[in-house]
């Protein structure tokens, strides 16, 4: 019999603190860096996003995620056998994430890492999650997106600062006889980590090089279009489906011109894909999980939905995974 790996229950974390537009043009004004909100939204679909406070860390996020997902999934946390991570913004240098969710969470002995493909992160970490439950190696894994893009930002940067925010977003993936995950698909072209990074490293007690994010905002805009297409023609191709058997697109959320762009191409009517850009700006790899979540609890994704989940981000990297949820 196949084994496949299947959602078996989602979870999300916003912390409490929410900055609309306005909220924004009010903060960068005294240093000068004008704003407005007809701007953000005409030229990303972006009203608002979510900053953590001083203290909070990318585990305590991910750690009321894994919870939801576990009460959802109705999985206690010993059951558990593997947790992966997706963040670009740990904790700490090391141990990895993945380890202090594992103590935060109360299990011990199971497998834990971070992937980092940045806002392709959760889609590399289901992947690999995927390979190892159907190998046989795992049967119970959470898999997480978890970012505090608030502290990379450079507010005297207007082109970058509106754009992003905090959260997580997680599930449980558990071993099952029928679908589940029905094809993955991932890539990374190198030749662009100029086009979105942040350049700092520690080095001897000291930051070297900017700690700030940096993008190319257009560059990063005309590969996203290309390559979204691409990987979910690739997946729907793997699976021995058409764009017509999906019932719910869920791109990374990063500018809503680039997620209508896609649907375009794919000949996906708009209202299939799940947004929530709007409410929580770009979360890099939380953004997938949480929009995912957020569809669940608010009804419009259910169970025997196919998805397309989609993501493309720093290094540069893209992939996608179908999936009847
Ligand atoms: O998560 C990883 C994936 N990331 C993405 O997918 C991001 C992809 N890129 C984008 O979403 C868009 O390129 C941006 C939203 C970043 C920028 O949109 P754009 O339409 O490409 O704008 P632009 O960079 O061409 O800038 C147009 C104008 C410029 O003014 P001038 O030179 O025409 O006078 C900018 O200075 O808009 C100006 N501008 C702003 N104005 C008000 C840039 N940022 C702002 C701002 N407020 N925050």
């Amino acid at each position: 019999m196949t084994r496949y790996a299947r959602i078996t229950g989602t979870g999300s974390s916003l912390p409490p603190q929410r900055l609309t537009n306005a909220d924004m043009v009010e903060l960068l004004a005294p240093r000068g860096v004008e704003t407005s909100d007809d701007w953000i939204v005409e030229r990303t679909g972006i009203r608002a996003r979510h900053f953590v406070a001083d203290g909070v860390y990318a585990s305590d996020l991910a750690v009321e995620a894994c919870q939801q997902a576990l009460s959802a999934a109705q999985v206690a946390p010993d059951d558990i056998d593997l947790i992966i991570v997706a963040t670009s913004t740990p904790d700490m240098v090391f141990p990895s994430t993945a380890t202090i969710v594992q103590r935060k969470l109360g299990i011990a002995g199971c497998p834990a890492f971070d992937v980092q493909a940045v806002c392709t992160g959760f889609i590399y970490a289901l992947t690999v999650a995927d390979s190892l439950i159907r190998s046989g190696t795992s049967r119970k894994a959470l898999v997480v997106g978890t970012e505090i893009f608030s502290r990379l930002l450079d507010f005297n940067d207007r082109t970058t600062c509106v754009l992003f925010g905090d959260g997580a977003g997680a599930v449980v993936l558990e071993a099952s006889d029928t679908p589940g995950i029905l094809a993955t698909d991932i890539h990374a072209d190198g030749k662009h980590t100029g086009i979105l990074c942040v350049p700092g490293h520690v080095s001897g007690g000291q930051i070297l090089g900017d700690p700030l994010l940096k993008m190319d905002g257009q560059a990063v805009f005309k590969l996203a279009v290309g390559v979204l297409e691409d990987t979910a023609r690739a997946t729907l191709t793997k699976a021995g489906k058409t764009t017509e058997d999906i019932d719910w697109l869920i791109p990374h959320q990063a500018n809503i011109r680039i997620m209508h762009s896609t649907a375009r191409k794919l000949k996906l009517p708009l209202d299939k894909v799940v947004v929530t850009v709007d409410q929580h700006g770009n979360t890099s790899a939380a953004s997938i999980p949480l929009a995912l979540d957020h569809a669940v609890r608010q009804g419009q994704v259910k169970k025997g939905d196919t998805l397309m989940l989609e993501g493309v981000g720093g290094g540069f990297t893209w992939g996608s995974v179908l999936l009847d949820f």
